[in-house]
């Protein structure tokens, strides 16, 4: 019987993207996946270290996995990789040696030599280099979760060293794939059926090598079958007008603009070593909204509670919120990350008013969400069916082109047979995180 491996992963679409390369690295050395953690031979924690208690966090599971190795006496091949491996190391070993491998975020190429030495019984394996190309990952060895949808390395790596930030630390500088494998690896998956691609990269828009990231979108919206084209997660300094007009113009990239503003307030964004001021930013808003209209849904990251950060300054997050109208935000608490800028300031906001701040900005958020869905009502828009839930009020849903969730009402008709079409609908409901819509459009 052929041995059998197990992937939790945390953290961002980048870490999934990893672990199906992890998976089919594994797969290419004769393993199978298994759905039981517990009969796993070879277990890897796929890690992130982005916000709070990341490493306590993982030593906690840690403790779990090693209960199902003792089960089975011993013989499970226990590893951590992602940016908790690469920013911890082989310290993770001296907090617990039942751990086998340490796999950094750039090394992905050495898992199976790794292997060989631990079936050879070498000891603990650790590889935290930066291989320089790791981007440059084989794709036929990729083992994907989903044909409808297919994730794509464009970039990885950031140089923006924001000071609350620690993803420059675990994903490393900047380095671009060639535009050619990229589109090559695109037209591949459409040609097995993907109908919806998302490029991903640290700040997948600074993506830059023969070609910019404009004329990218513009050589994979030639795709034939593909349907949608989005990608995570995006930098405000970098959509310029050529990027906007190219989404306007290029009717497979999606029309949700995420634009993680971070803060309303100047002083505030600069000591986070953002390159916006409030009204850079607001001029951006307004170019996208100039040239995409109402056809975009704009979405946004924001912390509070950075040090330093007084009432009033937390409150022009809350004014920025008003005068943009996001339909969707994503908020955290400030936390002080080790080896980051921020540091120096210490953590003088207390607990308990990040506490207090997220809870008025989340109930804004709220607030301003539902007024946006409301007014989608009536609209007609086009939906890719993208899950099919049979024994729900609605089984079929899907997301329009700005990213919003659709729940449909298809009368008669079969649910599976929708599954993957891009179909017309009329939005005729609408909660505070998702809109019901009918099929046909008037
Ligand atoms: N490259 C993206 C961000 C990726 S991290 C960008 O520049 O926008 C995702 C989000 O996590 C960030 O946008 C930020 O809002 C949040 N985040 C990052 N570090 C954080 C920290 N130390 N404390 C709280 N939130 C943090
Ligand atoms: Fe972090 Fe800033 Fe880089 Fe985004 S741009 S990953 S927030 S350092
Ligand atoms: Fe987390 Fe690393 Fe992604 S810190 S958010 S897994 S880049």
């Amino acid at each position: 019987m052929s041995k059998r491996y197990f992937i939790e992963t945390w953290g961002c679409q980048m870490n999934d993207h990893d672990s199906e390369k992890l998976a089919g690295t594994l797969e290419t050395m004769g393993f199978e996946v298994t759905q039981e953690a517990s009969d796993a031979d070879v277990y890897l924690l796929n890690t992130c270290t982005i916000r709070e208690k990341a490493a306590e966090k993982v030593f906690s599971r840690l403790g779990v996995i090693r209960q199902m190795k003792q089960n089975r006496g011993g013989e499970m091949v226990i590893g951590v990789t992602g940016c908790v491996a690469q920013q911890e190391g082989a310290q993770i070993f001296s907090r617990a040696p039942y751990v086998d491998l340490v796999l950094g975020t750039q090394a992905l190429k050495s898992l199976p030599d790794m292997m060989d030495r631990i079936e050879q019984r070498q000891g603990h394996q650790v590889n935290v280099d930066k291989d320089p190309d790791n981007h440059l990952f084989p794709v036929k060895q990729i083992s994907r979760k989903a044909k409808l949808k297919g994730l794509i390395t464009i970039m990885e790596g950031c140089d923006n060293y924001c000071t609350y930030c620690i993803v420059p630390f675990t994903r490393g500088r900047e380095r671009s794939r060639p535009v050619a494998d990229i589109v090559a690896e695109a037209r591949m998956l459409a040609e097995q059926g993907t109908k919806e691609i998302e490029l991903l990269g640290q700040n997948v828009n600074s993506y830059y090598s023969t070609v910019s990231f404009a004329e990218l979108l513009r050589q994979l919206n030639e795709i034939e079958s593909l349907h949608v084209i989005r990608y995570i997660s995006p930098h405000p300094k970098d959509f310029d007008r050529d990027v906007i007009e190219t989404i306007r113009d290029c009717p497979k990239i999606a029309t949700n603009i995420h634009l993680p503003a971070q803060s309303g307030n100047s002083r505030i964004l600069k000591r986070m070593g953002r390159e916006h001021t409030r009204n850079h930013y607001l001029e951006k808003v307004s170019m996208i909204r100039e040239i995409l209209g109402n056809q975009c849904s704009l979405t946004s990251d924001f912390i509070v509670g950075f040090p330093g950060e007084l009432d009033s300054e937390f409150n022009e997050t809350v004014t920025l919120l008003e005068e943009v109208g996001y339909d969707r935000i994503f908020s955290f608490m400030y936390s002080p990350r080790p080896g980051t800028g921020a540091l120096k300031h210490g953590d003088p906001v207390p607990q308990s008013v990040k506490h207090e701040r997220l809870q008025i900005l989340q109930k804004r958020q709220l607030e301003i969400q539902k007024q946006r869905m409301e007014a989608r009502i009536g609209q007609e828009v086009c939906v890719l069916v993208d899950a099919i839930k049979l024994g729900e009020r609605f089984p079929v849903s899907g997301r329009t082109r700005d990213n919003l969730l659709v729940h449909l009402d298809v009368g008669e008709l079969a649910p599976e047979s929708l599954f993957s079409r891009s179909l017309p609908v009329t939005i005729t409901g609408a909660g505070v995180h998702t809109l019901r819509g009918r099929l046909g459009v008037s």
